[in-house]
């Protein structure tokens, strides 16, 4: 029998890339979505026909009691959240709501419901914040610098604390950040790769940044959705850096961006000190060993490929339509 896996925020970058590992690998899935009045499914629009769309929110317990009870999950990955740093300081307490008592909402739900489902929870390099050594591993103290980071701690640590206290086979993934063409805009990748190809076609004249100086380690969405999966299918329960090892600069985003197009990032990119953040994650660098030892994963698309793949298909989806 085919196993059965619920994937909350399968309509974001991530769940989108999870489903699509899912089905191929002969499970069914089924999917939390919110009601929106302008639903915006286009991630997952592929895959229309094989994946099972079920309504409910991480503020209302109720609705992931029935989420569980339809879909009787034997895995359940908690992918949603407000994910966004800077929303995370003009809506605190929504943020918290969500990234953080949402997770406590359904791994109650899954407790009640589906007690030996598998879970893994997106917990996030964010939660290291302000490091104090490099690279952050699996021991590494957290300082979180967001109300996004303490959310996300939150989350984590409630995550730990169920495994501790009921047993559940429950997992957190600590992943740095991970990129896509379907990386949403306000991201830092993507809105340089976008309105990098915007200015190529003549669509626009300048991008406005806030900290270019800030650093990350940066991989490709489709190699860390593979990692949650590998993480759910270990003989015992661990949570797990995932990272590339690498850091670059926004800076360096902008010049492979600006050079995939044949252009001079300097003569487009003007800084914009409103967009510099109350307090600032200055750089973020993972090790993997664990996983590399443990899951046996590593990344396949390096900084370069992925952020020219991503100018690639910015490019290609506007030319579309002009
Ligand atoms: P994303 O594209 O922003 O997707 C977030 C998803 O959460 C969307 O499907 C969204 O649904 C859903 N969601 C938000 N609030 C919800 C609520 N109250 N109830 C139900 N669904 C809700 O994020 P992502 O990049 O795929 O990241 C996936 C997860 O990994 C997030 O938890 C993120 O914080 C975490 N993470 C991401 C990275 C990264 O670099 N991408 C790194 C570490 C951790 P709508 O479509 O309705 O808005
Ligand atoms: N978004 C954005 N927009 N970021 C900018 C800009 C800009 O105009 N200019 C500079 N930056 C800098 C930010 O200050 C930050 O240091 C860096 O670019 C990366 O910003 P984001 O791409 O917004 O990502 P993030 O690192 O804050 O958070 C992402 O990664 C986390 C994992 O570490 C998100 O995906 C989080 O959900 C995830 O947990």
């Amino acid at each position: 029998m085919s196993k059965r896996a619920l994937i909350t925020g399968v309509s974001g970058q991530d769940g989108s890339y999870l489903a699509e590992l899912l089905l191929s690998q002969g499970y069914q899935v089924f999917g939390l979505v919110r009601r929106s009045s302008n639903e915006r499914l286009e991630r997952i629009a592929h895959l229309a026909d094989s994946l099972v769309l079920v309504r409910g929110d991480l503020l209302d317990h109720t609705s992931l009691v029935r989420a569980m009870e339809e879909a009787r999950p034997d895995e359940v990955y908690n992918l949603a959240a407000q994910s966004f740093v800077p929303t995370s300081w003009q809506e605190p307490v929504l943020t918290a709501e969500f990234t953080a008592l949402g997770a406590t909402r359904l791994l109650e739900a899954l407790r009640q419901v589906a007690p030996r489902a598998r879970f893994y929870q997106a917990s996030s390099s964010e939660i290291f914040g302000k490091v104090r050594v490099s690279p952050q591993d699996e021991r590494t103290p957290f300082w979180p610098r967001s109300p996004y980071g303490v959310a996300k701690l939150y989350a984590h640590w409630i995550t730990v604390n169920y495994r501790e206290s009921y047993g559940l086979f429950a997992c957190c993934g600590i992943l740095f950040n991970h990129e896509s063409p379907r990386r949403g805009v306000e991201f830092v990748t993507r809105k340089i790769t976008r309105e990098a190809a915007r200015i190529r076609l003549g669509l626009a004249r300048e991008l406005r940044l806030g900290n270019l100086e800030a650093r990350r380690d940066w991989g490709f969405a489709g190699d860390y959705v593979r990692a949650m999966w590998l993480m759910l299918q270990q003989p015992s329960p661990e949570d797990y850096v995932i990272a590339t090892g690498e850091m670059h600069s926004v800076r360096e985003v902008c010049e492979v961006a600006f050079d995939e197009l044949g252009l001079d990032w300097r003569e487009h990119v003007v800084h914009d000190a409103k967009l510099v953040r109350p307090a600032e994650v200055d750089l973020l660098v993972g090790d993997a060993s664990k996983a590399r030892r443990d899951l046996g994963w590593k990344p396949e698309v390096g900084f370069q490929q992925l952020i020219r793949d991503m100018v690639r298909a910015d490019l290609r989806d506007l030319s579309g339509r002009i």
